[in-house]
């Protein structure tokens, strides 16, 4: 393949994911998207490359089958420069609550699995002393709340591990790791929730902060949203006693 620069995003048919691989792709990356749905991904690839002009590939992957992560990464065409992972899964809260494969699930998809196979592309980012590695994790993730606390332990559990890992890291110099905390944002995932307008972003918005974040303004960790990190800052502030009676 030639030398021009990779983005691999997995969850590559997800709203922000094919939006993230548009940003990338204007700037003249090649785009590979890895998704459990090889048609989704197939549709977004096409699109980038019809609106971008530059090189797509797909690949398949349920990151639940953890077992053939390795194989996965090995088996790419090429060691991306940046891998971007928005794999995620909301789940239904008070469900989950009295079934425990839904829970695990939910715990897995938003942990679990995004950890072990970053840090695949950590290690190997590591050996060839170049790479970025951006984790979409989510404001849920800053304080547990009543309507989704297994989502928000294991959104918590993931930005832990994106923060050890960069510190793993941070003394070589070399290889990024990027935590992206969205607040709101309208997609498949939001689809049937009543979002407050004025604190909703587009895909694209997180897209390009991320694009930001990682080339053109390189920062560790970013809020996506208008006024979230100011929110989240205000929430984690307040007192226990004081929290656990509030619905928010
Ligand atoms: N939307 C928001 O308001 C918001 C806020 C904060 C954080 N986030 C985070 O942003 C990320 C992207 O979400 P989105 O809003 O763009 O929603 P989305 O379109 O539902 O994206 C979720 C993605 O995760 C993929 N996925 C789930 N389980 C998988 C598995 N086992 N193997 C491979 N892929 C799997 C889905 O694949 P399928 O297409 O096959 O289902 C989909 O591509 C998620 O991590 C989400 O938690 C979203």
């Amino acid at each position: 393949m030639s030398d021009k620069k990779w983005l691999l995003v997995i969850g590559g048919s997800s709203d922000i994911g094919h939006a993230t691989a548009l940003r990338y792709a204007k700037e003249g990356w090649g785009v590979l998207l890895a998704a459990r749905d090889p048609d989704a991904a197939r549709r977004n690839a096409d699109d980038v490359a019809a609106r971008a002009g530059v090189e797509t590939q797909i690949r398949a992957l349920d990151v639940l089958q953890t077992d053939k992560l390795a194989a996965f990464v090995d088996d790419l065409p090429v060691l991306p420069d940046t891998v971007v992972c928005v794999v995620g899964e909301l789940g239904d809260q008070v469900r989950a609550q009295t079934d425990l494969d839904l829970a695990t699930k939910i715990m897995r998809t938003n942990f679990e699995a995004p950890s072990l196979l970053l840090e695949l592309f950590a290690q190997r980012f590591e050996k060839r002393g170049s790479g970025t590695i951006v984790g979409v994790s989510s404001v849920a993730g800053d304080r547990g709340r009543a309507s989704n606390y297994y989502y928000g332990a294991a959104k918590a559990g993931f930005s832990q591990y994106l923060s050890g890992r960069r510190n793993r890291l941070a003394l070589a110099g070399k290889v990024r790791v990027v935590t992206v905390k969205p607040g709101f944002v309208r997609t498949r995932m939001t689809a049937h929730m009543k979002l407050p307008a004025p604190l909703t972003v587009q895909p694209d918005r997180v897209a390009d902060d991320i694009f930001r974040a990682d080339v053109a303004s390189p920062r560790d960790v970013i809020y996506v949203g208008k006024r979230f990190r100011l929110v989240m800052a205000l929430i984690c502030a307040l007192p226990e006693g004081v929290f656990k009676r509030m619905r928010i």
